[in-house]
């Protein structure tokens, strides 16, 4: 099969697949009617992210800076540090998310799905992905959805390419897919998360809904298939060298399915959502992990060995 038509197969394979798993393929359910947009001159602003790298809480945090300079009074935090049960006393609600395994991480949908009736209360998503792939925008509307489904109504979405963080990769000896991405996020992805900041709201303000489409792109059918399954299968070893470890519980506290013990030295493979916050977060090189038999070394390790230095957009820099 040649290249072109490999393509124009796989692209049309995702879309029957689409179709089939997302009833009616439209993004939001037609069968209750939607509230109407809460809009006007909004007072309270919730920020809320997932993170593990830093990618997604950077542009979290940009945003909430834009809104709090225009008034707003902003609470900004990880999603594990923000009750759910306190969405509805919120203004307007931003949802940041990695994608992981072309998706949502369910740990954070699971947040989104505790989340009570927001009815009317405009809601926006932001993304932030590793490289080129795909998928990004879905993920971002999957987010919409599930907030969408809890009554809010979206208001907009920003998308925010980076050197991705999937360890494996580099690990793997593919550093040069990911140095091609080296240089961001940079000033023009921070300008960006500022002016996706000023058009949330300029949508509250108009209180016109942020028309939020799937979209059938080559990746719509992987993302149906088992991912984190697939890069289970492909990991040997998964635990913690307790030589090297320092007991610093960055792991232990960062992981979102408490899954790590460090003071054990072991993983709970079956609890583990193979987010690799662990190895990439790790200062002392202390998780144990294989990926097809090669040492698996964390974000952390890549920036020091490549001589990166993440720029902090200025407006976070005190
Ligand atoms: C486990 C894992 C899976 C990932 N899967 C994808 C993916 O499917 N598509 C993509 O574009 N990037 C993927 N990435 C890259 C991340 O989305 C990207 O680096 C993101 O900005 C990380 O955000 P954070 O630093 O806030 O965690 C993945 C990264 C990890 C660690």
């Amino acid at each position: 099969m040649s290249r072109e038509t490999r393509k124009s197969f796989i692209i049309k394979t995702a879309a029957a697949a689409a179709a089939l798993s997302i009833p009616g393929a439209g993004l939001f359910s037609e069968e209750k009617p939607r509230p109407a947009m809460k809009f006007g001159k909004p007072k309270k602003a919730l920020v809320v992210w997932y993170s593990q790298t830093g990618h997604t809480r950077r542009i979290g945090r940009i945003i909430a800076r834009a809104w709090e300079r225009k008034g707003l009074k902003v609470t900004t935090a990880d999603y594990r540090e923000i009750d759910a049960a306190a969405a509805p006393s919120y203004d307007i609600i931003a949802v940041g998310s990695p994608v992981y395994y072309l998706d949502v991480p369910g740990n954070l949908m699971e947040w989104i799905s505790s989340v009570p009736a927001i009815d009317g209360i405009p809601v926006a998503a932001f993304v932030t992905f590793g490289g080129k792939g795909d998928n990004q925008h879905n993920t971002a509307c999957a987010i919409l959805e599930a907030l969408a489904g809890k009554g809010g109504v979206p208001a907009g979405m920003g998308l925010f390419g980076n050197m991705s963080t999937y360890a494996p990769t580099w690990s793997m000896g593919n550093e040069s897919r990911i140095l091609k991405f080296r240089n961001l996020p940079d000033g023009e992805t921070y300008a960006r998360a500022r002016a996706c900041a000023a058009d949330i709201l300029g949508t509250v303000r108009r209180g016109t809904p942020f028309p939020a489409e799937m979209r059938f792109e080559a990746g719509t059918i992987f993302r149906h298939l088992p991912q984190i399954a697939g890069t289970r299968f492909l990991i040997g070893e998964h635990r913690v060298d307790r030589t090297r470890c320092i007991q610093c519980l960055r792991c232990e506290k960062g992981c979102p399915v408490q899954a790590i013990h460090p003071g054990e030295g072991s993983v709970e493979r079956k609890k583990c959502i193979l987010c690799m916050g662990c190895v990439n977060n790790c200062p002392a090189d202390a998780v144990a992990m294989t990926f097809l038999g090669r040492k698996v070394y964390g974000f952390r390790e890549f920036l020091r060995r490549n001589n990166i230095e993440i720029a902090e957009p200025e407006e976070l820099a005190d």
